[in-house]
């Protein structure tokens, strides 16, 4: 996106000018000054962004593909939440070529995907579909139920659109009590369905809510109660269609829960899960910006809101035009460090809503506008590169890797580098 400003030389300029622009008469008289420069609005001005690789991310594809082995299984990658705050879109073209199709919370997740001109499935995990239904059918998004009730009003839908018989994928709970159907539940569930010939069951999903915790019985259990559900659904005379279990953690991990399909996210972003011995993921996102500010302070002087931050020796401190409005946590005031130079520069004091004040005293020759990552690597005085982690960030902030990525907030640019075809 490049924007064009037209700078006027002078304040009477700006003035007359902005008279000009608001009396419609005047409009054709309207002189700028005959500067005019190319930039764009969204770096060249702030330099917080969020650099995303798309070549990183197919890579990771190609590894989480191979980590799951069969060529019976496909990949559903789940680019909810803006594909975890990396931009759903972008995500899904690089993409494309190499899964099965995506997977999304919200039907309006689904229907940016299709308007942008995804083909692919597009299945709707979030079983929430309020008065969607219709937008659901003309988007051909493939909704997964949990509710009963939603059945008969996505019948209606395809009958009033006309559409071809809609294949739902029935989610079943076998144990993270967060969304689908109980056991006990399903008959009644399978009743409603084969009422509506407008539908047919394409599929059956749940979700695991330990593949990454130390012990596997969770996940045996889990898998066990799923089978219960198959059984179930054969003796009503239907077969469950297309079944999806694992997450990343589960596909690496549990070769029985890899079935037709495995919802992959985090790890297509480059982090893998706790016990998955995926060492071989890239890193996607990478949060940079420059110094916009730097003092020399005396040893004693407070540091950010609250004056509870004191300098304890006479320091240099840089401020980063990157605050918790961006995505850059609060929490982590006490913990996080920036690399600059090559160096890890600890964060000061408080971050704020916009700004963040770090120590760069040992930084050799720093000065305004020198690059600093957030996350991801910068190379070192040597050559060497030292890399700042999702999951570091994570630790420092309290949280877990998704969470880190998803909250880095809109008005941090994306720019996407790799071709998203390497
Ligand atoms: C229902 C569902 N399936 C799959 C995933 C993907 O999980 P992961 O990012 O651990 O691969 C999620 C993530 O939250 C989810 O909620």
């Amino acid at each position: 996106m490049r924007s064009i400003a037209w700078i006027l030389n002078t304040t009477d300029g700006l003035a007359a000018a902005t008279a000009q622009l608001f009396d419609p008469s005047q409009r054709n008289k309207l002189r700028c000054a005959p500067i005019y420069q190319v930039f764009d609005i969204r770096t060249d001005i702030r330099p917080t962004v969020a650099e995303i690789d798309l070549g990183a991310l197919r890579r990771n594809a190609d590894v989480l593909r191979s980590a799951v082995g069969s060529a019976k299984t496909g990949l559903l990658a789940v680019l909810k939440a803006d594909a975890y705050g990396h931009g759903a879109v972008a995500c899904a073209r690089a993409l494309e070529k190499k899964v099965w199709g995506f997977a999304v919370s919200l039907v309006e997740e689904g229907v940016e995907l299709r308007r942008a001109g995804i083909e692919q499935p597009i299945v709707v995990l979030g079983c929430y579909y309020g008065l969607s239904h219709r937008d659901v059918v003309a988007y051909r998004l493939t909704p997964v139920v949990a509710d009963a009730r939603d059945l008969g009003r996505f019948a209606r839908a395809a009958d009033e659109l006309s559409a071809p018989r809609v294949g739902i994928h029935l989610k079943v709970d076998t144990g993270m009590s967060r969304l689908g159907v109980r056991s006990d539940r399903l008959d009644g569930f399978v009743h409603e369905l084969v009422r509506h010939s407008g539908l047919y069951l394409s599929g059956l999903c749940t979700h695991l809510y330990d593949a990454d915790g130390e012990d596997a019985a969770p996940t045996d259990e889990q898998l066990r109660r799923l089978s219960g559900f198959v059984d179930q659904l054969h003796a009503h005379g239907l077969k469950p269609g297309i079944v999806h279990v694992a997450n990343t953690a589960g596909a690496v991990r549990f070769a029985e829960a890899r079935f037709d399909l495995v919802r992959a996210g985090i790890g297509l972003f480059g982090v893998a899960p706790a016990h998955t011995e995926l060492s071989t993921l890239w890193p996607v996102m990478t949060l940079r910006t420059k110094i916009i500010a730097l003092r020399e302070l005396p040893s004693g002087e407070t540091v950010s809101y609250g004056g509870r931050t004191r300098t304890t020796q006479p320091s240099l401190c840089a401020t980063l035009p990157v605050g918790y409005a961006d995505g850059y946590t609060r929490r982590m005031s006490d913990s996080a460090y920036v690399l600059c130079g090559g160096q890890r520069c600890k964060v000061l004091a408080p971050i704020t809503m916009d700004m963040t004040m770090v120590d760069v005293t040992l930084v050799p020759h720093v000065k305004v506008g020198d690059d600093v990552v957030l996350l991801g690597a910068q190379p070192g005085p040597e050559g060497q590169h030292d890399r700042i982690t999702l999951d570091e960030l994570a630790t420092w902030a309290g949280t877990i890797p998704w969470e880190v990525c998803t909250v880095v907030s809109k008005r941090v640019p994306r720019i996407y580098t790799g071709d998203g075809r390497t």
